[in-house]
């Protein structure tokens, strides 16, 4: 039986995040240039999309660009803006005939002006769709998601809006760029780094974590699957003991 037979479709995730990472060794592997690692790992996530969409997921999201890859060389910096307005550009239409609406979060306003841009129009074309939100992550980094969330608080209590009172965990994420969205129940990161890398870190407080050898441009619609099979076997307690789940 394949993995995907084995998945219990009551029981789905949400939400789910990837750390879509192992492009360049994926290219290395072959005597490649990075690049075609970053142009088949677009492959990769248009499979993904599609059967998140075929299962019923409902918010997928990933990590396209990190603010610290903006300190790769600048090269790669331009080929990866290039390929994201392209695929942008390309993608739109499948997304429409996905359903898929597509979303992004980061410090988008760093993004040269024709991603800023073509980002806009996408995410205007496709607002109303319903099937699964799409999010990129571009130009992200947790730690200046939560400090800007806290800016903004901090405004607002010094603009009179609410009292220091008023800030709570629901308050903090509503400040968030995933105010929206549930959190992640699974994340998954490829090409067997086991870290997060300033990915969601609010969010992630009680995501399960799955990492797989598997580089990105490898990873298949199956692979997904298996990911989901292995986090349906999984007890989560929340700090609570087994007995008092039944
Ligand atoms: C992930 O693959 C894509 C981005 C970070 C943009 P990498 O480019 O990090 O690939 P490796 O980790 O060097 O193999
Ligand atoms: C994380 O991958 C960011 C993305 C996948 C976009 P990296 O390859 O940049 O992360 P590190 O440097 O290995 O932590
Ligand atoms: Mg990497």
């Amino acid at each position: 039986m394949g993995f995907k037979e084995q998945i219990d479709l009551t029981r789905l995730p949400q939400h789910i995040a990837i750390i879509m990472d192992g492009n360049g060794r994926w290219a290395k592997n072959q005597g490649k240039f990075r690049a075609l690692g970053h142009e088949s790992g677009v492959l990769s996530l248009k499979e993904i999309m599609e059967s998140c969409v075929e299962i019923g997921i409902k918010y997928l999201t990933v990590y396209a660009f990190s603010t610290e890859n903006w300190s790769r060389p600048t090269e790669e910096v331009n080929f990866l803006m290039e390929l994201l307005i392209s695929t942008i550009n390309q993608e739109t239409a499948t997304l429409t005939k996905n359903n898929i609406k597509l979303n992004a979060i980061g410090n988008i306003a760093s993004l040269p002006q024709k991603c800023i841009d073509d980002l806009d129009s996408a995410m205007q074309k496709t607002s109303a769709n319903t099937s699964c939100t799409l999010t990129l992550a571009l130009s992200y980094s947790a730690k200046w998601e939560i400090a800007e969330a806290a800016r903004k608080l901090a405004q607002q209590v010094k603009d009179g809006k609410i009292t220091v009172e008023d800030i709570n965990e629901e308050a903090f994420s509503s400040q968030l760029t995933t105010l929206d969205m549930p959190d992640p129940e699974l994340m998954i990161r490829t090409s067997g780094e086991h870290r997060v890398s300033n990915f969601l870190l609010w969010q992630m407080a009680y995501t399960e974590l799955y990492f797989t050898e598997t580089l990105w441009p490898d990873f298949r619609s199956e692979s997904l699957y298996e990911a989901i099979v292995d986090y349906q076997k999984r007890e989560r307690r929340f700090g609570k003991i087994s007995e008092q789940l039944i």
